[in-house]
């Protein structure tokens, strides 16, 4: 009822709309409405109320709810359909009940935080209200479960582009789906599937970006490491803006992906991460490798010339770059 009411201030944005005029499009009493303004107020929404002359919407949050972030929407499917929380364990794997329901390609979770937030390689994200973006999108591409890994190289494309067009500055991709800012993680990425076989059922692309986080909430271990954007940008930073920018680079990266193919993917992904030829240590399932790398194959894996001159291929892991 709260996105309705607050879709009917919206549509009103010169003049005040009675109480009972709401009350008559919803169905609801009076009563019913005025308690829900008081909770939006509790949201930020600055509502104006008059018992004469009714309700006007004064100011609107920073939130991403639907009546939020719908209108500012340019995409053609992507994003089309929020599920919007404002506290929730992991929005991936909300994300993942509902494309087992049956949820369609473009639906997306978005949480205005998240209590069990999780990071790569069973590591925690710290996901605090309102102060950046946990996102979740749904995919369903028709192509074999090997390349899935394209599908997180693709996404890290998108969300390195919506950076660079939000901020100006081009960021890095470290592999496999780091995105650094002057060196220091801005955003992290999360991907999962759900395969047979031979075909993928879906794919969740969990995404976090760190936007308008302060240094001093960054745990101690990687208050050095990690950045947001509000940081390097020096202003505050509309998560809705921001929202808007990075569907439009999902929606037209992945379609490149579908109509290209891989080599366009890879190509955009080798020309962000510049790992070739960069002295690296990998550390994968508790093994430390360090050589050269020589780039990625066309299934996002790590090829890696160890010092004692072998070629690895490494599917997953943690890179550190030496020089
Ligand atoms: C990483 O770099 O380790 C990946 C972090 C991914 C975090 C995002 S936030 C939205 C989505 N939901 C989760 O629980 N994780 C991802």
């Amino acid at each position: 009822m709260d996105e309705e009411i607050l879709r009917l201030l919206k549509d009103h944005p010169s003049g005040f709309l009675s109480g009972e005029e709401i009350s008559r499009r919803l169905k609801v009493t009076r009563t019913a409405i005025w308690k829900r303004v008081k909770h939006l107020r509790t949201l930020g929404y600055e509502i104006k109320a008059s018992t004469r002359t009714g309700y006007r919407l004064i100011q609107s949050p920073d939130l991403l709810t639907p009546s939020e972030v719908k209108p500012l929407l340019r995409t053609k499917w992507m994003g089309r359909t929020i599920h919007h929380f404002h506290s929730m364990d992991s929005t991936n794997s909300k994300a993942y009940q509902l494309a087992l329901q049956g949820a369609r390609e473009g639906e997306i979770v978005i949480a205005e935080s998240q209590k069990r937030g999780r990071g790569r390689l069973g590591r925690k994200w710290f996901s605090p209200p309102l102060s950046n973006l946990y996102l979740s999108v749904i995919l369903r591409p028709k192509i074999p479960p090997h390349q899935a890994p394209l599908i997180t190289l693709m996404a890290a494309v998108a969300t390195a582009d919506a950076i660079k067009k939000f901020s100006g500055f081009q960021p890095l991709i470290k592999w496999p789906n780091d995105i650094l800012l002057k060196n220091r993680k801005v955003a992290g990425l999360l991907n999962e599937i759900h395969s047979e076989m031979d075909r993928i059922h879906f794919v969740i692309l969990g995404i976090g970006v760190n936007l308008n986080m302060d240094k001093r909430l960054f745990a101690k271990e990687i208050r050095s490491l990690a950045t947001s954007l509000k940081r390097e940008m020096e202003q505050s930073i509309s998560r809705k803006a921001f929202l808007q920018t990075l569907l439009e680079e999902l929606e037209m990266w992945y379609e490149t992906f579908l109509e290209k193919g891989a080599p366009a993917v890879l190509e955009a992904w080798r020309e962000r991460a510049k790992i070739q030829g960069r002295a690296v240590r990998v550390t994968c399932f508790g093994e430390i490798l360090a050589g050269v790398a020589m780039g990625v194959d066309s299934d996002g894996a790590l090829i890696l010339e160890t010092e004692e001159g072998e070629r690895k291929r490494v599917v997953a892991g943690d890179v550190e770059y030496r020089r």
